[in-house]
């Protein structure tokens, strides 16, 4: 019997996170805590909702008061910290939302297990994160776990931060914690505000699709539910204070990317060859832009025996089949707000 607590479980990654582990452990009783802010849904857990061992709690991680209540009142065993605001582009626009949820409400996360801990030496705080903070890479070369921190924009610094106090807490007072740092994910759930869900949704409506810049940076690709899979792996078997970097050797220029994706979508949509491709626009880059970002996971893959599962086509093509079988799931997360942020957000180059 283990008691859980997951943070961020309505979002996309953990959302997924939490279906796997209610699902593959019904001993253990997970506890879903999510704001609902924006990237959260609650019709992202459907199909578990009613399951016994799993138990929803709206709240908000920056209220400190909240979460020592929430601790004296559920004794967890174990934390998995996926909360988080998540959108580079966001953060441009309004750093301090990031410093509150990821550093600070990261930090009540971390107090409230410290109050609650001293007693029981083996109870592990998982803290979910970003090859971002690594900062970006030229043509060559892949980030390690050792690869020195060189955060750019206001959501990778933010990530560091929070990275750096989860640390502190092991080195400063002995609490078992464990990092991953994983690379850009795709797959179901996913916001479209993210440039696999936003292309799909425009593709879909006939909308252009917004390139940043030339499309020449690069990412490097990983089905989300390989990143919970790995999750899983990491958070039973990973010493304690290690950290561990998720990726799926999977590399794309974003303009690549798109194009394999507009061809995927013609076919689904019976469109000619072509079609879907006429609709990329390329428009103003992002401040701050990394250029590049690729993962060496091979300590994760020697050690605990994890690799990726899916190839990237075949990954792509269930993803867009997916957004065109929940058409219901996808008007209603892009009703309201959606619109007016989107019209605001793109100038034409
Ligand atoms: P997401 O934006 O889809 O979901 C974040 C969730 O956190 C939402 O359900 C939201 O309601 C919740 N949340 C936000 N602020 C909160 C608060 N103050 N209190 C409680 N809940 C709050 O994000 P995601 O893409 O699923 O990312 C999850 C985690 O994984 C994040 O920590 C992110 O940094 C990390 N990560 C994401 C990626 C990626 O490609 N998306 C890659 C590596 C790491
Ligand atoms: P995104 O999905 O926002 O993830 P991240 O910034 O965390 O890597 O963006 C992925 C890449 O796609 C990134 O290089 C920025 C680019 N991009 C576009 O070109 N157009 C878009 O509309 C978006 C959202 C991103």
């Amino acid at each position: 019997m283990k008691k859980i607590l997951i943070t961020g479980g309505a979002g996309f990654i953990g959302s997924h996170v939490v279906r796997l582990f209610v699902n593959k452990y019904p001993d253990y009783q997970v506890v879903n805590l999510d704001k609902l802010t924006y990237a959260g849904n609650l019709a992202n857990l459907k199909d578990i909702e009613n399951k016994s061992n799993y138990t929803f709690v709206k709240g908000d991680i920056v209220d400190a008061a909240f979460i020592s209540d929430l601790f004296a009142t559920h004794k967890f065993d174990a934390v998995i910290h996926l909360a988080a605001e998540s959108h580079v582009d966001r953060s441009i626009s309004n750093p301090l939302e990031f410093v509150m949820t990821n550093v600070i409400g990261t930090v009540n996360l971390l107090n409230a297990a410290k109050a609650n801990w001293t007693a029981a030496p083996n109870n592990r705080f998982y803290h979910v994160s970003t090859d971002e903070v690594y900062g970006t890479l030229g043509e060559t070369g892949m980030f390690t776990e050792t690869t020195a921190y060189d955060p750019h924009s206001p959501y990778s610094a933010s990530k560091a931060s929070s990275d750096h106090f989860v640390r502190a807490y092991h080195d400063t007072y002995g609490m078992d914690v464990v990092i991953s740092n994983c690379s850009n994910n795709y797959g179901s759930y996913h916001f479209p505000e993210k440039l696999i869900p936003l292309s799909i949704y425009n593709i879909k409506n006939n909308k252009s699709i917004p390139i940043y810049g030339k499309g020449e940076n690069v990412r490097d690709w990983l089905f989300v539910e390989d990143h919970a899979r790995a999750i899983d792996v990491i958070f039973h078997n990973a010493k304690t204070g290690t950290t561990y970097n998720i990726g799926g050797h999977n590399e794309w220029t974003n303009i690549d990317l798109i194009r394999l994706l507009c061809k995927i979508m013609d076919k689904k949509l019976n469109r000619a060859q072509g079609e879907s491709a006429k609709l990329i626009t390329f428009v103003k880059d992002r401040a701050g832009h990394d250029l590049r970002y690729a993962i060496d996971s091979t300590k994760l893959q020697k050690e605990l025996g994890w690799t990726p599962s899916l190839q990237f086509e075949e990954g792509l093509e269930k993803t867009v089949e997916w957004y065109l079988q929940n058409e219901e799931w996808l008007n209603n997360v892009t009703s309201g707000d959606y619109k007016k942020y989107y019209e605001q957000q793109y100038t034409k180059r």
